[in-house]
């Protein structure tokens, strides 16, 4: 058995810088309202039409492989994690593939829908082949472009403010140094609440969940045959952007961060004092403060870079990565701990060795 390590770490934002201010001119918001609620001062948005979530991540896919030291054609398996696809299906692990040029051989590809903790799930999934001796260059990918699917009035304010786009990459290779790399990883979900922070519609689910079917334009008295995937009334309902109760987000996830992170060093026998660097999962500023007062963390230990890039939800943990690593602030031998909480609910943690 192998441990696994990241032998290179890339990220990319898009150059246009949206700030909160330029916000509040499509919506009834201010920078005041969502700096002291978020922490966010500006989020990246990519180019509508020159841009998308594969090609973000292409870019910081080709920066992790070249700090890793290999050909593209070394990667044998890709992990994408995203709620932001380019299509319904296929998934974005094989337009990476395409878009990056792999060609010598049929790798495998595999997309994570896992959200927020996405990256996370991603990491776990990816250490088990490697660990196995399956792979030996895993390219996992976190990558978001949020700002074509956001509703950008005063009614999708409390959602719109939080999210920006960009992607995240990381090459996971084999060590047998036993306290190198991965040291190990939690994941967890609890379904219940499920439609608290979801974009339901479009969706195979056909008002299933839902009492009132004819929220989404669906008339199970005068049933018309086919024509149900998306209605006028999705459209006009906006069950095309997403839904977010906040509140309830927010409670379950100052919860569940520490709880992670707890069990997680309990494991491998470690204490939060033993932690170099927590890169959590950059939901809201708040929620990481929350997170550093329950771990006992001083600011030194906690990386954040929500004011500068919102929450990218499944690439925001791997930007913060690389951003603390370029920065001098992740090194050799560094007890790293990520952690993430978000849709599904699902969340995770994990403890890396530098
Ligand atoms: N600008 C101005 N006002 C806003 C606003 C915005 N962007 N968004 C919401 N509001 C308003 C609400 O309409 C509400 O007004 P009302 O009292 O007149 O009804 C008021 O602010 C309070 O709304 P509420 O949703 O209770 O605010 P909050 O303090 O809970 O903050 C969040 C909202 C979204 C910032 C906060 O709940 C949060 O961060 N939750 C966690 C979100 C998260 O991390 N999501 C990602 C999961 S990984």
């Amino acid at each position: 058995m192998y441990n696994s390590k990241i032998a290179g770490i890339g990220y990319y934002v898009p150059e246009n810088i949206v700030t909160n201010n330029h916000l509040s001119e499509y919506m009834d918001t201010t920078d005041e309202w969502v700096q002291e609620r978020t922490g966010i001062k500006e989020r990246r948005y990519a180019d509508k039409h020159k841009e998308s979530t594969t090609s973000m991540a292409v870019e910081a896919s080709k920066i992790a492989i070249e700090r890793a030291g290999i050909q593209k054609e070394d990667i044998d398996f890709i992990v994408f994690a995203t709620l932001s696809p380019d299509y319904y299906f296929p998934g974005c692990g094989v337009l990476l593939q395409r878009e990056l040029g792999i060609q010598k051989t049929e790798i495998g590809a595999l997309d994570i829908r896992n959200q927020c903790s996405g990256f996370i799930y991603g990491l776990s999934v990816a250490d088990q082949f490697i660990k196995t001796g399956m792979y030996k260059n895993i390219l996992l990918v976190g990558a978001e472009k949020h700002s074509m699917g956001l509703d950008f009035t005063t009614e999708g304010r409390g959602v719109a403010v939080i999210f920006g786009d960009g992607a995240g990459a990381v090459v996971l290779q084999p060590t047998e140094d036993k306290n190198k790399g991965v040291l190990t990883t939690k994941l967890h979900s609890d379904g219940s609440k499920a439609e608290e922070l979801a974009l339901i519609s479009p969706g195979a689910h056909g008002g299933y969940f839902h009492e009132d079917k004819s929220a989404f334009g669906f008339d199970e008295s005068n049933e018309k045959f086919g024509d149900i995937f998306i209605t006028d009334k999705m459209v006009e309902n906006k069950w095309h952007t997403p839904y977010m109760n906040g509140q309830a987000v927010f409670k379950k996830a100052v919860q569940k961060f520490p709880e992670v992170i707890l069990e997680a060093l309990d494991e491998v026998g470690l204490k939060s004092t033993d932690i170099n660097l927590l890169v959590p999962h950059q939901a809201n500023l708040r929620i990481s403060q929350f997170v550093q007062r329950m771990a006992g963390l001083e600011d030194h230990q906690v990386y954040n870079n929500i004011q500068k890039y919102g929450n990218t939800t499944a690439a925001s943990i791997p930007i913060a990565l690389c951003e603390a690593w370029e920065e001098g602030k992740v090194k050799e031998n560094d007890l790293i701990v990520l952690a993430a909480f978000g849709s599904g609910f699902t969340w995770g943690s994990a403890l890396i060795r530098w």
